[in-house]
């Protein structure tokens, strides 16, 4: 039992994947997994584990940003010894070749959050994912043709930010797309020593303001999720 988890010790998985969203951890506990067990409803962020191809797995809400974020994954690292977190979201493109539904899987996370700027005392961290997921999880989408992009993202404290050309800035250094969690969960990854990677769809873009409808949100969300499940499981 931690303060926003209400799990008792074991009841949670070594790996656990993170939508951002409780209703998509319901969701996958409710169509991918079996002998399912909620372990958390302490403020609608649902956890649950189950199996998935005969193998223990746990998901997680993380709810939206850093902040949020954070809570959950400090607590499942240092008080249910969790080994794995894979997130599972949605990011903005920012770069011509990247379009509506496009997979990527994000290297590095680039970030203007205060949260490492409070943390590194004003010195610069790079959080990066965990090699050995990312090459799982790339060679996975590999063999299902998913031709994933591989590259940097960046993590915004903002949904709305007062300067709406910031991401310029992001896109002109080689950012991919930007999002609001992953610096944050790659650089509790490095605290703790642990491995995390980012799986995220493109769900709008910056450059063309197309977004994506509810299907197409869906349909590209099952891919990834199962792409995270068998990295999860291997
Ligand atoms: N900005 C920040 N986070 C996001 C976006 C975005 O445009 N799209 C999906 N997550």
């Amino acid at each position: 039992m931690s303060i926003h988890i209400a799990a008792k010790p074991g009841d949670i998985a070594e790996t656990v994947l993170l939508p951002g969203d409780p209703l998509r951890a319901q969701f996958i506990a409710e169509t991918m997994l079996q002998d399912v067990h909620q372990y958390n409803r302490v403020r609608n962020m649902f956890g649950y584990t189950g199996l998935y191809q005969g193998r223990r797995v746990s998901v997680q809400g993380t709810g939206m940003g850093m902040p949020s974020l954070s809570i959950y994954v400090n607590e499942l690292f240092q008080d249910f010894g969790v080994k794995r977190a894979i997130r599972i979201g949605t990011a903005g493109a920012l770069q011509e070749g990247l379009h509506l539904r496009d997979l990527v899987i994000a290297l590095a996370a680039s970030t203007d959050s205060g949260m490492n700027q409070i943390r590194f005392g004003g010195r610069t961290f790079a959080p990066a994912a965990s090699f050995s997921l990312l090459k799982t999880a790339y060679d996975a989408a590999l063999t299902r043709s998913l031709s994933p992009h591989v590259g940097t993202v960046v993590s915004s404290d903002s949904f709305y930010p007062e300067d709406p050309e910031e991401w310029k800035l992001w896109a002109r250094f080689g950012c991919l797309a930007v999002e609001m969690e992953c610096a944050e969960l790659y650089t509790l990854a490095a605290k703790y020593r642990r491995e995390a990677l980012a799986l995220l769809t493109i769900s709008d873009s910056l450059i063309s303001h197309e977004q994506t409808t509810a299907e197409e949100r869906q349909t590209a969300f099952t891919q990834m999720l199962d792409l995270a499940l068998i990295t999860a499981c291997q």
